[in-house]
């Protein structure tokens, strides 16, 4: 049944997939069309996208479903790479680890079935498919997946996939990977005569092998002209099983491997190494050495959900470009587990500038703080990245000194964003009206005081998932005075600004400080407010801030939901229309999410549409564990579900770089008639979901609330009060407030992955899921 189910809802996603229907002629964009792309490779092709076992990253390795959807969203003419393993009676099944019970379900079966196996000169235990025949493999034993970031509702549905299985779904290219030959024919089961069968039976455009013994047995008995042998090189310190040399010493004798190989396929670190720190060095000759010999270069290990080197800004297209699309060389084939993104990143971002295009009818890209994923936010770096990187609205969260200087800066509390704790700790302070936490807050240190401080970058995943943003920036940069952000902006000519106040009522009460007299006069001082060219947004949680901007026309108010909310019912929407042209709403007001599945769409953006009020998605962030399961924890992905599939007005971004990098590429164009590279898809929302057993799921949450009317009226804006004297700020005892506001923001973390997403719960869950499953079928 849910099998049925599966293939169901792949077809449809192949459909969609197969919309632009220049799919046919996608095969040989060199023949056609305009500019074609001169590559580094060994042949000037367009470098290969290889699957390991298909769309791994998702789905359990070389399952069906793994296999179709990477067939469906990777280039055409990619490749499908199978590890080969042997049942006791000689049938390939394709799985990458060579214990079992490390991606499948066998210890269940046969609890007595591990065994130790001396493999390469390492004693090793576990089920090894040595010992089972291919009916015990097949019959009752299924998939898991074995990496903590991807999902495990998908465990215990799909059998192992046998190398018949694979090439009877009739993958673009097969490419077949003999990783232990000597340890199988100590054991009396011969891996050469597997693969000559094979090749009879199906064309293998390549077989690969960490072993020279295996090249070279298989080199007389496939024809090379139709079958290209590849060494595949293991980590540096490890031993070659033939030679006994270490991969280190191999990697210096390319003219010996030319004699056994056609090409070489590599962990990527050894074309551009990484040093401990986690930065790229300079890179290896490796790649021009090989193609001087006349030997392809294949790099591996390419993932979107493991912690990249800092340089790429957790973008993995930006590795796939360093390693195609640099000035030096293009490796000829990358092997990834996320195969979309591999492809797009060849097809849609390599930096042939005739292909790029103005953005245009696409979502505004809004910047947190400027590009907040780079710099420290709201520092002149991030604003400067942020230029460079083509946003266009670049924003400033305006805070107040105690002398009354307006500047930017994430809080009020400068504590998120520098490094105020450690010079001002005297000054810490709890007011339980901003926040529940202590802070040190701006309005309680002079201007001279918060420049002394040094910006902190920001990382929203640092101490919960060690995922830190480049520690090389870390405290680089200064801030800035709206002032001075206002002169850059216009300086820059960015197509906008976006000014956010918030605690306006609380500033005035009890700072004594005017938060929306100062925004007015700086907006006026720099004549942004008589004029059109610029657009002016102006932000806030309190919609009596906003009414305070009511009659500068050319300025466009918006509203912020902080909230997450399940529906924006007609009387609230009526309310936000009488002060605001826009809203901020969290990414997940807009989609539903169980266990990091997308399940289905909320109606908030086509309510607020309906009553012509602009909606902008908050917030989008580079890092995997940000993304839904749905996005192949790639950030592109979600920016086109946001942009074409859920199709807001704009988005707001730490990575403005990302978000421009897509909607400047080729492959946006969702015309059928669009000769496009490649398509990025949107996501469908429930397709992914939709195949998962319910018990494999957790059960279903309250729905979060729907926008109330008394969520958006707030009391009118208090006096500012006189300060007493400029140096002293208010104390957090000076009674409790009247200002109104409502409650203090809580930073939204439901709808991002945390470590939790692996815990045992939810194996737990899919244990069960399956046998009720196997007991079905
Ligand atoms: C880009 O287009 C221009 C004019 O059409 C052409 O002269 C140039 O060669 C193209 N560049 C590339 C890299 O294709
Ligand atoms: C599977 O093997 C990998 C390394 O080969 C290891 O990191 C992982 O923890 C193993 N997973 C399980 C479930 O045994
Ligand atoms: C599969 O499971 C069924 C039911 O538990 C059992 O009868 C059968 O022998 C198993 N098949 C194999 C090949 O182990
Ligand atoms: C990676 O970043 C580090 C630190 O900024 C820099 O020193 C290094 O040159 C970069 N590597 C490459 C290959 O650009
Ligand atoms: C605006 O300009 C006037 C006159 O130059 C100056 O007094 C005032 O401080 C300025 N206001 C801001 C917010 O820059
Ligand atoms: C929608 O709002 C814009 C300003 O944001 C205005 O120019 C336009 O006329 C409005 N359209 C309708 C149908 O109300």
């Amino acid at each position: 049944m849910i099998r049925c189910l599966l293939f169901i809802s792949l077809l449809i996603h192949s459909s969609l997939a197969a919309k632009p229907p220049n799919a046919g002629q996608k095969a040989a964009p060199q023949a056609q069309g305009p500019p074609s792309k001169k590559w580094q490779t060994l042949t000037g092709q367009q470098p290969l996208v290889i699957a390991r076992g298909g769309l791994s990253g998702l789905f359990p390795e070389a399952s069906i479903p793994a296999n179709d959807l990477a067939k469906t969203l990777s280039l055409p003419g990619s490749a499908f790479f199978c590890n080969l393993q042997l049942s006791k009676d000689n049938v390939g099944i394709c799985l990458s680890n060579i214990l079992l019970d490390n991606t499948t379900t066998i210890s269940t079966f046969f609890p007595n079935g591990q065994k130790t196996y001396n493999v390469n000169g390492k004693d090793i235990r576990g089920w090894f498919a040595l010992d089972f025949t291919a009916d015990e493999l097949l019959a009752n034993v299924s998939l898991t997946q074995n990496i903590y970031s991807r999902p495990s509702q998908f465990d215990g549905m799909m059998p192992i996939a046998t190398v018949e299985d694979v090439l009877e779904t009739k993958p673009n290219k097969f490419w077949l990977n003999v990783p232990y030959d000597s340890f199988y024919n100590q054991h009396k089961i011969s891996m050469v005569s597997f693969v000559e069968k094979a090749v009879k039976f199906a064309p293998i455009p390549y077989i690969s092998s960490p072993e020279i013994g295996f090249l070279k047995a298989i080199g007389g008995k496939v024809n090379k002209m139709k079958t290209k042998l590849i060494f595949q090189f293991l980590y540096p310190e490890e031993t070659e099983p033939t030679t006994k040399e270490k991969y280190s010493a191999l990697v210096k004798q390319l003219g010996m491997i030319k004699s056994v190989a056609a090409g070489i396929l590599v962990p990527k670190e050894y074309i551009w190494p990484v040093n401990k720190n986690n930065y790229l060095e300079a890179a290896t000759t490796l790649v021009n050495d090989a193609h001087k010999e006349g030997l392809e270069v294949h790099a591996s290990g390419f993932a979107n959900d493991v912690i990249l080197p800092y340089n790429y800004s957790f973008d993995p297209t930006s590795e796939y470009l360093q390693f195609v699309d640099n000035s030096q060389f293009s490796v000829d084939g990358v092997l990834t587990d996320f195969p979309p993104t591999a492809s797009e990143a060849i097809a849609c971002f390599t930096q042939d500038k005739n292909g790029t295009k103005p953005k245009k009818g696409f979502p505004l890209i809004i910047t947190r703080n400027g590009a907040s994923g780079i710099y420290p936010g709201s520092t002149d770096l991030a604003y400067k990245q942020a230029v460079d990187d083509e946003a266009d609205i670049i924003d400033c969260s305006v805070q107040m000194s105690s002398d009354g200087v307006a500047f930017c800066l994430d809080t009020i509390d400068l504590n998120s964003g520098t490094n105020a704790l450690s010079q001002f700790m005297t000054n810490s302070d709890t007011i339980p009206e901003l926040q529940a936490e202590a802070g040190v807050f701006s309005f309680q240190l002079s201007w001279s005081d918060i420049q002394s401080l040094k910006p902190q970058i920001q990382s929203p995943y640092g101490t919960k998932e060690k995922i830190v943003r480049n520690p090389a920036n870390k405290d680089v940069g200064k801030l800035v005075t709206l002032k001075e952000f206002l002169e850059f902006a216009k300086k820059n000519a960015v197509t906008g600004i976006l000014i956010n106040i918030e605690n306006a009522a609380y500033l005035a009460s009890k700072a004594g400080l005017d938060i929306v007299g100062a925004v007015s006069s700086a907006l006026s001082n720099a004549t942004l407010d008589k004029q059109s060219t610029q657009q002016v947004l102006i932000k806030s949680d309190d919609t009596s801030v906003l009414s305070k901007f009511k009659d500068a026309n050319n300025y466009k108010r918006v509203f912020n939901i902080k909230e997450k909310i399940s529906d924006a019912p007609k009387e609230s929407v009526a309310e936000i229309k009488k002060y605001a042209d826009a809203v901020i709403v969290t990414k997940d007001s807009i989609v539903k999410i169980t266990d990091y599945f997308i399940s289905g769409t909320t109606n908030v953006v086509d309510e607020m549409k309906a009553a012509n009020i602009s909606v902008y998605a908050h917030w989008m962030k580079n890092e995997f564990v940000s993304l839904m399961f749905d996005y192949f924890s790639d950030p592109i992905t979600e920016i086109a579900s946001y942009a074409q599939g859920f199709q807001v007005d704009g988005i707001v971004t730490d990575f403005p770089g990302t978000a421009s990098k897509y909607m400047r590429s080729p492959c946006t164009d969702m015309d059928p008639k669009a000769n496009i590279p490649y398509a990025i898809l949107p996501v469908e929302p429930g397709s992914l979901s939709s195949l998962i057993a319910p018990e494999a799921m957790s059960p279903a949450q309250a729905p979060s609330p729907a926008l109330q009317t008394s969520q958006v009226v707030d009391p009118p804006l208090p006096e500012v009060v006189k300060k007493k004297d400029s140096s002293s700020g208010p104390s957090s005892n000076s009674g409790k407030s009247d200002s109104g506001s409502k409650s203090p923001p809580a930073p939204s973390t439901s709808d991002e992955k945390s470590s939790a997403f692996a815990n045992g719960a939810s194996w737990c869950a899919s244990l069960v899921a399956m046998k009720v499953l196997l007991l079905a079928n």
